[in-house]
């Protein structure tokens, strides 16, 4: 249903029970109230840019302890550089979610301390596995990464592409990043790491339960 179309059926004064309150100048800005929550489209839009953004911020500084944990394990080995040059985009991007969190003033998950230790374990622990482990890894939550900003490209072309013009162009040149990340990895022989399906898999499960997360806590 459109937001109009919602604003059409859920004024409480059309359905006659709640009577318009006086608002504030702040107020009347947003006064369009939603159904029977009380809540505003504006605060329901901001809340949704605010999980994007909390949720985008720790899945880079989660990528950034990823390959930070393979080049502790394979930084000197031949795929070093390659494994380098996919960090370095990486730090761009948290840098980038950086300056968006202080401009939209969203405040990180509070499982960021937990991120790290468990981004360079799992990015060391599959490195320990040898280059195609950590390249498994690479693939697993570049592909679970590009689908999720495909969701949240979707979600705010839908919601107003105009107004979420500058976070789309961000996320779409992130997932084009992302993808090509996901095929380095494949190209390094991901597939040949031990057991690659069985840990892709389990790769993305943490993926998604650290994207549940990280929306909302
Ligand atoms: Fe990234
Ligand atoms: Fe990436």
């Amino acid at each position: 249903m459109s937001c109009a179309q919602l604003m059409g059926s859920c004024f409480p004064w059309r359905l006659g029970t709640v009577a318009p309150r006086h608002l504030s100048a702040y107020g009347r800005r947003i006064s369009v109230r939603f159904c029977s929550s009380g809540l505003t489209l504006d605060k329901i839009s901001r809340a949704a840019v605010d999980r994007i953004i909390r949720v985008d911020h720790a899945g880079e500084y989660g990528a950034n302890r990823i390959y930070a944990g393979q080049m502790a394990v394979l930084g000197r080995t031949s795929v070093g550089p390659v494994i380098q040059k996919m960090w370095d985009q990486e730090k761009d991007h948290l840098k980038k979610f950086n300056e968006l969190m202080v401009a939209y003033r969203v405040r990180p998950t509070i499982l960021m301390p937990f991120w790290n230790v468990v981004g360079f374990a799992l990015g060391a622990g599959t490195a320990l596995l040898g280059k195609e482990g950590a390249m498994a890894c690479t693939v697993a939550v570049e592909e679970s990464i590009a689908h999720h900003y495909n969701n949240q490209i979707r979600a705010l072309m839908e919601e107003d592409p105009e107004k979420y013009n500058e976070l789309l162009q961000v996320i779409k040149k992130f997932r084009d990043e992302e993808l090509e990340h996901h095929d380095i990895g494949l190209e390094h022989d991901a597939e040949l790491a031990p057991a690659y399906a069985v840990l892709k898999r389990l790769i993305q499960a943490g993926c998604s339960v650290a994207i549940y997360l990280s929306e909302r806590i």
